[in-house]
């Protein structure tokens, strides 16, 4: 197969990101970004980020999450400890989130160290999903190979008899990460491929370095 896509091309042209016109904080200038994304430009799900962990193996591997808070702190996903990206956050905390929203012309990404959140926010979380999702994740050992589909219908029965009109308790494979920013590069296509970058560096823990990076 051969598949030329050379004609695929788009001029970037609805945004600029000017040094004039940012936070000293980045996580300020990704609250106004991602209100911005949401609500003007009416991106699907502007939650939706992919995070990359170094794999046992050696390889990276990329995936979507979901974000589902943020804080000065960090980012918060929620996800099973014990899946593919689980082992290998616990082996390399070392991870890299990124957005590309594409409604807006912009992508940030992030460089971070994942750590399990405390677990009463995990419990606190999980309470607030719908009780489908909360069995969907009791049932699942996420990334497992699994014989057929059968497997999960049937698992699901059996755990909806097991828990009719019962709460359903957080199992304590499945909870949250943050992951904590040592670096953020916001991208904002422009012209020409003459695209903004501003990139903030954590310096001694507290200062936030920013830079301009050529596109
Ligand atoms: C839009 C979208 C949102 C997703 N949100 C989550 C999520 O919040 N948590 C999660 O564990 N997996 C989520 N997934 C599934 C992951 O991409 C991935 O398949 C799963 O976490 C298993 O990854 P792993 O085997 O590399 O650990 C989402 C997938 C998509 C496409």
């Amino acid at each position: 197969m051969d598949t030329d896509l050379s004609n695929y091309r788009k001029s970037y042209e609805k945004e600029e990101l000017l040094e004039n016109n940012i936070s000293d904080n980045p996580m300020e200038l990704f609250q106004k970004w991602f209100f911005e994304v949401d609500t003007n430009f009416h991106e699907e799900e502007t939650n939706a980020m992919t995070i990359s962990t170094m794999g046992l193996d050696g390889y990276p591997k990329n995936r979507v999450v979901l974000l589902k808070r943020y804080t000065y702190e960090g980012f918060i996903f929620y996800t099973n400890y014990n899946s593919e990206k689980g082992k290998a956050i616990e082996q390399n905390p070392n991870v890299c989130i990124s957005f590309f929203w594409n409604s807006a012309e912009r992508q940030i990404i992030i460089k971070g160290k994942a750590e399990k959140i405390a677990e009463n926010l995990s419990d606190g979380y999980f309470e607030s999903r719908p009780r489908g999702s909360q069995l969907g994740s009791m049932i699942s050992n996420q990334s497992e190979v699994i014989k057929n589909r059968d497997v999960l219908e049937t698992e699901l029965s059996k755990a909806e008899k097991k828990f009719e009109g019962k709460e359903i308790p957080r199992p304590g494979f499945w909870g949250g990460y943050i992951v904590k920013p040592i670096e953020i590069e916001f991208w904002q296509g422009r012209p020409n491929r003459l695209h903004d970058r501003i990139r903030y560096k954590l310096e001694d823990d507290y200062d936030w370095k920013i830079d301009r990076l050529s596109p």
